[in-house]
């Protein structure tokens, strides 16, 4: 573990390093509360931005030439891409071949419908981390403490407002995803 902790501090910035060490205390916490090893849960979380640092052009080469792009709108929103060539090369680059985790890494900005507990896990760490000051956030907080579920839904719910708010383009995993867990939870 020791390593990635190195690893990840090396390559991304304070702030987000920070936010990478709250995400994997969070999921950590999350895993144990549903029945998920922790310690692949707080490796998911410090490895969850690997792919964070990588400039748009780069990401939409890396996603291109390895058939990663899933949404047309990923090209137009490139920070998009940062979990699945995130997943991809650290696959690549470190050997990390845990099919959970690579999901949990890949999928963690716009969910997916039937994503495992650990991608579900790290979803909503990203969101409800104790560095990340979001207005109305102590509310989605709770709840995945309680549902992880629901606390998924009602994230998932959250970032969508964003993002309408913002006039930006929805991701049609994110709409699946919450369709899913729509149907899962009622
Ligand atoms: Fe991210
Ligand atoms: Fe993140």
């Amino acid at each position: 573990m020791d390593k990635y902790i190195t690893l990840l501090k090396e390559k991304l910035d304070n702030k987000r390093f920070l936010h990478s060490l709250g995400v994997a205390e969070t999921a950590q916490e999350l895993a144990i509360k549903n029945e998920v090893d922790p310690e692949l849960a707080y490796l998911s979380g410090i490895l969850h931005d690997y792919g964070k640092n990588i400039s748009c052009e780069n990401l939409i080469k890396i996603a291109e030439n390895n058939k990663l792009i899933t949404d047309e709108i990923e090209k137009k929103n490139p920070f998009l891409l940062h979990g699945p060539v995130g997943a991809y090369l650290l696959e690549k680059e470190l050997g990390i071949k845990n099919r959970e985790v690579l999901e949990a890494v890949r999928y963690h900005t716009t969910g997916k419908p039937n994503l495992g507990k650990l991608g579900l896990i790290i979803y909503i760490a990203d969101l409800i981390e104790p560095n990340r000051r979001l207005t109305g956030i102590e509310t989605i907080r709770k709840l995945a403490y309680q549902d992880l579920y629901k606390g998924v839904l009602t994230g998932i719910n959250y970032t969508l407002v964003h993002v309408i708010e913002q006039n930006q383009p929805i991701h049609s995993l994110s709409i699946d995803a919450r369709n899913w867990l729509l149907d899962i939870i009622n």
